[in-house]
């Protein structure tokens, strides 16, 4: 029998007994865990911040790690512990970094709606920088600064008006797009924030979009950037760091995104034939370095052969795993335990009363219900944004570190989503 396929998935790989990541057997973690249940590997995160490290070994770096790929304290632990800093868009983001011991001053505040009390915070905690995404969001964050008698450190996010070719839901870097400001205004928006007493010019930065799966849109945005950097530095406003933001794709279904350490040996060599390359740079990975750490492990509740389609109904929905339902976005499933050949196309389907609630379309499966399955690269932007919709209580997740397994967070319970709510009448 062939093993079925695992694309772009590090460390997890079937053996006798079963699908494994790292040396943990899945099965055993769904059934001391229950499902659906995510699991992540820690090797698998290491090896790919280790890519982006090598890529840029003999410059000055920072990389920070993008905390809404997966924001699990587990995770910014593994991250923290490495040596990373932090990209962060909130006040909870900023909370959960800190309780992780992140050091203050790497972290950096990217959105386009930071709020006054976000600033606050941030400025009380001493963050590295903050990634301005707007004039008005310039003079609102000097205000607060002076307020506090502080100076915040800053860097302008500029849309470089960079096509990233990806879903138009992920892609931000296009001249119509809400964030960044607009390449015209970007000299003047330097010069008012080099004039104000509360902010401090450390840098610029762009994200031009997510899930990129090819070099291009990097290298235009590494020469749009660096002809932004002149065109300040020659009115007069000295440019710190260059941040190059996120967006380095992964392997999904087959794509084939350049690796972390190729796109950045081959940037670098742009940076220095324009005389950057000694610049301090920064990043903002996020699925690059989750999304092939993680799975997500569910059971099949029940098969329903039809004459058009064949159901399977899992027990994980829309609401652990969005990212079907929200972009159309595939993710591999595989059995934990193979029962021979799949002749059978399946659409599997989250018990979610919504049609809108699937986790995989056409699907050739050799089931039986109590099947477990994996839906494999969960490991980004799965559990960041999963939801309580039909009152189900998020997953609970499991760190794999070679044959040990770490709850890093445990299941939802009815109790925890009612206790933060109130009647609106007396108790019966
Ligand atoms: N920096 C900024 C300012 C961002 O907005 C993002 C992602 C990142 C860094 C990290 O980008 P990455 O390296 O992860 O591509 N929920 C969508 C993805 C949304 C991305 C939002 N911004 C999905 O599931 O595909």
């Amino acid at each position: 029998m062939n093993a079925p396929d695992l694309p772009g998935q590090p460390h997890l790989a079937y053996r006798a007994g079963g699908l494994f990541f790292e040396d943990v057997r899945l099965a055993d973690l769904a059934e001391q865990h229950g499902t659906p249940l995510f699991v992540y590997s820690k090797a698998a995160m290491l090896e790919a911040l280790q890519a982006y490290q090598r890529g840029f070994s003999g410059r000055q770096v920072q990389i920070c790690y993008a905390v809404k790929a997966n924001p699990a304290l587990g995770v910014l632990q593994v991250f923290a512990e490495a040596g990373c800093g932090f990209d962060i868009v909130s006040a909870g983001e900023l909370e959960r970094v800190l309780a992780v011991g992140a050091s203050a001053n790497r972290v950096i505040f990217s959105g386009v709606g930071k709020t006054r009390a976000e600033m606050r915070a941030a400025l009380e905690a001493g963050i590295g920088c903050f990634n301005v995404e707007s004039e008005s969001e310039l003079e609102v964050l000097n205000q607060m600064a002076l307020a506090m008698g502080l100076r915040a450190p800053v860097s302008l996010r500029v849309n470089p008006n960079v096509d990233p070719q990806t879903h138009p839901y992920i892609s931000t870097g296009l001249k119509n797009s809400k964030f960044g400001i607009a390449h015209e205004r970007v000299v003047p928006a330097y010069q008012r924030a080099a004039a104000l007493a509360g902010v401090r010019v450390v840098g610029i930065d762009c994200h031009i979009g997510s899930q990129i799966t090819q070099e291009g849109p990097f290298l235009e945005a590494v020469e749009r950037m660096i002809d932004l950097v002149q065109a300040v530095e020659a009115a007069g406003v000295a440019i710190g760091h260059i941040d190059f933001g996120g967006g380095l794709g992964i392997n999904y279904s087959g794509e084939s995104p350049p690796g972390a350490e190729q796109l950045w040996k081959l940037l670098g060599t742009r940076l220095d034939a324009r005389g950057f390359g000694q610049r301090l740079l920064m990043v903002e990975p996020g699925r690059s370095l989750v999304g092939n750490a993680g799975v997500c492990l569910t059971e099949v509740l029940y098969l329903k052969p039809g004459e058009q389609m064949n159901y399977c109904v899992v027990d994980a929905a829309m609401n652990d795993l969005p990212r079907p339902a929200m972009y159309q976005a595939y993710h591999g499933i595989v059995p934990l335990m193979p029962r021979g050949q799949a002749n059978t196309i399946w659409q599997v389907v989250g018990p979610v009363c919504e049609s809108g609630d699937w986790i995989g379309h056409d699907r050739a499966l050799a089931l039986e219900p109590g099947d477990r399955l994996a839906v494999l690269s969960a490991g980004a932007f799965c559990m960041s944004m999963a939801s309580n919709y039909n009152s189900r209580g998020r997953p609970p997740e499991v760190l794999v570190e070679g044959n040990c397994s770490r709850l890093i967070r445990r299941r939802e319970t009815v109790a925890d989503q009612m206790s933060v709510e109130l009647l609106s009448t007396k108790a019966p």
